[in-house]
């Protein structure tokens, strides 16, 4: 796609019904991220999200065969205790999630783990720029590679990537000058979160882009939907509908034969 270019499309998914519609929607990756962690397990950051969460995920994911491309992504310290930690995690994802490619954060320090991944014949998509899981380490959510030194460190981190075997990389939080040259210096695609038009293709959190958290609003989230009112408004008309008794109706409720509910009320038959 990256040689047509023909732009990359990806969203999160962390379960069975969404990853349908993304499916039928034609999103050509599904990434089971560990934003399931901020978007649907309540914690503050990606850090507390466990192997055994990503693979509950994933597994939800794949049950519903999507035709997109399914990435579990690897969670905070799955990947980077050892190379044979990294292995027997990745072949989890893969084996009991049913993933089919998966996703780890880091440039230069985990290369060599990339390496090794591919080299058991796990495809691997790379992240770099601002990785969530380093959040203590970078002191913030903060742009990366602002400047010269730090966009051409990222460029060689990316290559790097690229000489390890990584089929992709997603560039998370880079000035569109700083993704553009990423872009430029490697064949394998690249995928921008607020990294700008340049790269290959995007990706969004679904539950950022459907509107669902009012006050979570970054610069490079475009809301395409406001699924939070949508929600709001049909749980509060039917709990209205249920305390002024409109709710359950005829139409939504069944009917026992007439001579059965005789036998049962006598010969009145009780009105709703
Ligand atoms: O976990 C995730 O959803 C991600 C994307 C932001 C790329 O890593």
């Amino acid at each position: 796609m990256k040689g047509k270019k023909k732009k990359i499309v990806m969203l999160t998914a962390y379960d069975a019904p969404t990853a349908r519609i993304l499916s039928d929607c034609g999103i050509d990756i599904i990434l089971v991220g560990d934003s399931v962690g901020n978007s649907l397990l309540g914690y503050e950051s990606t850090i507390p999200v466990t192997l055994d969460d990503i693979i509950h995920h994933c597994a939800a994911v794949s049950r519903a065969k999507p035709n997109s491309l399914i990435i579990g992504d690897m969670p905070f310290m799955s990947y980077k205790v050892s190379i044979e930690q990294a292995l027997e995690n990745c072949g989890r994802v893969l084996q009991e999630g049913g993933a089919e490619a998966v996703k780890t954060e880091g440039g230069g320090r985990v290369v060599d783990t990339v390496a090794a991944i591919v080299d058991a014949g796990i495809p691997v998509m790379g992240h770099i720029g601002l990785t969530p899981q380093s959040i203590y380490e970078f002191g913030g959510y903060r742009v990366q590679g602002r400047t010269t030194k730090t966009a051409e460190l990222l460029v060689s981190q990316a290559k790097r990537l690229e000489e390890a075997g990584a089929f992709s990389l997603v560039l998370e939080l880079v000035p569109q000058e700083t993704a553009k040259a990423i872009t430029e210096s490697v064949e394998i695609p690249t995928i921008g979160i607020g990294a700008g038009p340049y790269c290959d293709g995007q990706v969004l959190v679904l539950w950022d882009m459907l509107g669902f958290f009012e006050d979570f609003k970054p610069k490079f989230v475009k809301k395409y939907a406001s699924i939070r009112s949508v929600i709001t408004q049909a749980v509060t008309q039917y709990a209205s509908e249920v305390r002024d008794g409109k709710f359950p109706d005829h139409e939504h409720s069944f009917d026992m034969a007439e001579e059965e509910s005789g036998r049962l009320y006598g010969r009145e038959k009780p009105s709703n």
